[in-house]
């Protein structure tokens, strides 16, 4: 059985120091919640990971670490890039690989995605694929067939360079959504949600147990969590601007798990 997951982005916030009295926070809440039932994942940026990683451990935190984005080559002359093998020494199990952000402003393309999630694989790295629609293509009907082009170009379905997608998160982030106070209703984040189990179905790459989790991101809050939770195929967050403080991530957490 897969456990709830719940993924705080915090983008391009939080000094070394900043993160560490998050963690001391963190600490204090899950000391009161039932935390083998829950899996909680922080994604801060490079500079910190490390340090994040290693208060993680100090403070027998059970914490998944991820990075928000990595390079793919092993190693070489790529100034300003980060590899699979760096984020694995820094401690990081997971990266988040194509968000939005990403895809629009740094020209990330879906080429550029899928060897992303083949040199997370092959690192050990759990790639946490983010897709999603922008408004337009929302407002012409084109959500699901978006998010399936995103998804199948991500895991080369169609050049059967299949990978073992239950080791992949997935998370549906609509762009209109991301940083806006605007958000999906429960029941279509769930529709889309069906697609993508479909994709993988369809695929051939999935036991019925071995369902990938697919998260839902966007403007996710105290108040909103519970509802998307409830949904079927909703397995987790992927929460960005209320992640930002501890307390509210953590009420997060408990309101969703
Ligand atoms: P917000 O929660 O700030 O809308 O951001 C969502 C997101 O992009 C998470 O990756």
């Amino acid at each position: 059985v897969s456990l709830p997951c719940f993924v705080a982005n915090w983008k391009m916030n939080k000094t070394i120091e900043e993160t560490l009295s998050y963690l001391s926070l963190c600490k204090k809440r899950f000391s009161h919640l039932p935390h083998q039932d829950v899996e909680v994942i922080l994604a801060p940026p490079y500079t910190a990971l490390f340090s994040v990683g290693k208060r993680i451990k100090e403070l027998s935190l059970p914490i998944g670490l991820s990075a928000q984005n990595l390079f793919f080559k092993t190693e070489g002359a790529y100034t300003g890039e980060i590899s699979p093998r760096m984020l694995c020494e820094a401690g990081c199990q997971y990266v988040i690989i194509g968000h939005s952000e990403r895809r629009m402003q740094f020209g990330e393309t879906d080429a550029i995605v899928v060897e992303k999630v083949q040199v997370a694989l092959d690192a050990g790295l759990i790639p946490i694929l983010c897709v999603g629609e922008s408004a337009k293509e929302r407002a012409e009907g084109k959500t699901l067939a978006v998010v399936k082009r995103q998804v199948k170009e991500a895991f080369c379905m169609d050049k059967h360079r299949l990978f073992d997608l239950s080791r992949c998160l997935v998370s549906y982030e609509p762009i209109w959504a991301i940083g806006t106070g605007r958000t999906p209703m429960p029941f279509e984040v769930e529709r889309v949600h069906q697609e993508i189990v479909q994709i993988f179905h369809e695929e051939g790459n999935l036991h019925a147990a071995s369902r990938p989790r697919i998260l839902y991101g966007g403007s996710v809050n105290e108040a909103n969590v519970a509802a998307f939770m409830e949904e079927p195929h909703v397995s987790g967050m992927l929460v960005g601007g209320a992640s930002l403080s501890a307390e509210t991530f953590m009420n997060i957490v408990q309101l969703g798990m």
